[in-house]
């Protein structure tokens, strides 16, 4: 073939402490990491998944789209936080053709905003384990303003959005792929950001169960802050400098212990309303996953297997990524890869 389609887009994980790019090319012998990088993003510019210093995002991405010496600038971008709602609802079924028209005015009651304001997607799951007149869909809301804004910083970072993604389902998508994903085992995929958690309960390609929290490392961050009555930077950087004295011990162990019990709760939840039984595995990523005493006390908790997502497992690596890289990035890699896999004619 004389033009080969160029399809491939570069995933865009842009959190609210560290942006990851990265770009892979599929080969005859596998698919291939051709680029990655991480970026910290100025402190206070991203809050709560809303972009507050546009600019200095931007910038951020411009640096470190250069530095990675990255051309493409097709990019898959995703969102989470408050302002995505992800829902399974049970409605009657219909006929094709109405479907779009019921799915709208059903999601009226499941989400918090004014259905104006937001962009609705659905997806059909199947016929509902109640009845056969009834199906499950899964449905996604995202408020318009944030997807604008998003948008905005992406073209002001001279890129172009083609594909706006939820974070839960690009990490669900990488962890799909991985040769370490077991599709008959209930799997727990946990996210622990510095702003949020998400959860999800897997089997196989199908989403059980799904909760987001407000839960990160911003909590040992915000409370190391105010018990030494230091200021967030000052706090931030003994937190990332792996300071080790008594008062960050003992914060981490404690908040270590509520995302432990958070954890534990959406378990029980779900093992009590489902007959699906068992959560078999818990799979960790996000930068909270490397907190000491963290994995520990979930172990302590519940007898499950739980395992550090490896998101570069199968894929082939050059020089440019020693081992030492790759485990040092590993757990905040997921999302950018799950968007990176990604194809401009991906819905
Ligand atoms: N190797 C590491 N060891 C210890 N802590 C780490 C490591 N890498 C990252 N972290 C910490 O984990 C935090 C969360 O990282 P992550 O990249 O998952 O957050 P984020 O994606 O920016 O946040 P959010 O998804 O909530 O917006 C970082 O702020 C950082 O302090
Ligand atoms: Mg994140």
């Amino acid at each position: 073939m004389l033009f080969r389609k160029k399809d491939h887009l570069v995933g865009l994980d842009i959190g609210s402490s560290f942006i990851k790019v990265a770009e892979l090319k599929t080969s005859k012998k596998g698919t291939i990491l051709k680029k990655f990088g991480v970026a910290q993003v100025p402190f206070g510019a991203i809050v709560e998944g809303r972009v507050i210093d546009k600019e200095g995002v931007a910038n951020t991405i411009r640096t470190l789209f250069k530095s990675q010496k990255i051309k493409e600038k097709n990019v898959a971008i995703s969102t989470g936080g408050h302002s995505v709602v992800i829902k399974t609802i049970n409605t009657a079924k219909v006929p094709d053709k109405e479907l779009h028209g019921t799915i709208h005015s059903e999601a009226e009651q499941y989400i918090p905003y004014d259905i104006d304001e937001v962009n609705i997607d659905y997806q059909i799951l199947g016929e509902s384990e109640f009845s056969s007149d009834q199906m499950n869909v899964l449905l996604v809301a995202v408020k318009k303003d944030l997807v604008a804004e998003y948008i905005d910083l992406i073209t002001l970072a001279g890129l172009i959005p083609q594909i706006i993604d939820v974070d839960t389902f690009a990490l669900q998508n990488i962890y799909e792929v991985l040769p370490e994903s077991d599709p008959e085992e209930v799997t727990l995929l946990v996210d622990v950001g510095a702003s949020k958690t998400s959860l999800n309960i897997l089997k196989g390609n199908a989403s059980l169960m799904m909760r987001d929290n407000v839960s990160g490392t911003n909590q040992i961050i915000e409370e190391l802050s105010s018990e030494l009555d230091i200021s967030i930077e000052e706090a931030e950087k003994m937190f990332q400098d792996g300071d080790d004295s008594k008062t960050i011990r003992e914060i981490r162990r404690s908040v270590a212990n509520t995302w432990c019990s958070e954890i534990c709760e959406v378990i029980y939840t779900f093992q009590s309303n489902s007959n699906e039984n068992k959560v078999e595995k818990i799979v960790l990523s996000g930068g909270g996953g490397f907190l000491e005493g963290f994995s520990d006390s979930l172990k302590t908790e519940l007898d499950v297997d739980i395992v550090a997502i490896n998101p570069f497992e199968g894929l082939i690596l050059g020089k440019r990524f020693p081992a030492s890289f790759i485990s040092g990035v590993g757990l905040q890699a997921p999302i950018a890869l799950g968007l990176a896999l990604r194809r401009v004619d991906d819905k």
